[in-house]
């Protein structure tokens, strides 16, 4: 079976302090956790910070996002090996807040998927639908056109390496999450569309985390969904009883 992942994407939030707190918090109350893998992603400029204070813990690193390009001159960005060098093991890509606020393409999340693959790193691609889309029934196609865009090029083996995060824009940090239900729906046709393009063994492997308002009172029915193999977790994780609230829910899922 798939062993359950929780991540929390930090987002643009805390300082440095505060940050290095949350780390060390995590460090102790996660100490005990074998049935889970566990990670954070914290803003840049305090990954490193992040990841000292992690050091020796079961709680993995992972950045917000990466250019594709090596090391070189385009001002402004981070590459991957820069992200290897401080500690990273995951690097989150596709979010919607960078597909839709910043207008990041599904052939831009593939660039940089590509580059972390190459690096040896995690990528947690995230893919979902805006409110106005799921309303207009478009849930299906505009999570395909995220999937098959952002994953182009890429052979099984190299997918197996992919983490999937299913985010309804609709449920992101607005309070209003996705029933159980909701979310294994689409959860079970992102399976099915791995299945169609990289065969059964690689669905079978991949993991698909649910994200979008998940909560410690939330999370245990929706980990308990046959295809939800975990969570991406922005607002209540940056707490550390939240975020253990949710880890813990983990445990007490068949997933
Ligand atoms: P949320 O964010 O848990 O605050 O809804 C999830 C995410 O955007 O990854």
């Amino acid at each position: 079976m798939r062993r359950p992942f929780i991540a929390g994407n930090w987002k643009m939030n805390l300082n440095r302090a505060e940050a290095v707190a949350l780390a060390e918090g995590l460090k102790q109350a996660a100490a005990a956790v074998d049935y889970a893998d566990i990670a954070v992603c914290p803003s840049f400029v305090y990954i490193d910070a992040v990841a000292q204070a992690l050091k020796g813990s079961n709680v993995g690193v992972g950045a917000q996002d990466c250019y594709f390009e090596g090391n070189g001159a385009f001002t402004g960005e981070v590459s991957v090996e820069m992200l290897k060098d401080i500690g990273c093991t995951y690097v989150i890509l596709g979010h919607s807040e960078r597909r839709h606020i910043i207008g990041e393409s599904s052939e831009l999340t593939n660039k940089k998927l590509k580059a972390v693959l190459a690096a040896g790193l995690i990528p947690i691609l995230c893919i979902g639908e805006m409110l106005e889309q799921r309303e207009a029934g478009a849930t299906d196609d505009v999570n395909a056109e995220q999937f098959f865009g952002s994953l182009a090029g890429l052979t099984s083996d190299d997918m197996k390496k992919v983490v999937i995060a299913y985010e309804p824009v609709w449920a992101i940090g607005t309070g209003k999450v996705a029933t159980p239900e909701q979310a294994q729906e689409v959860h079970a046709k992102v399976r099915q569309l791995i299945e169609f393009r990289f065969g059964k063994d690689v669905a079978d492997a991949v993991r698909i985390q649910y994200g979008g308002s998940m909560k410690p009172g939330n999370a245990a029915e929706l980990l308990a969904q046959a295809d939800i193999d975990g969570g991406l977790i922005g607002g209540a994780a940056l707490k550390v009883d939240s975020f253990m609230g949710i880890i813990e829910a983990a445990k007490t899922t068949e997933l």
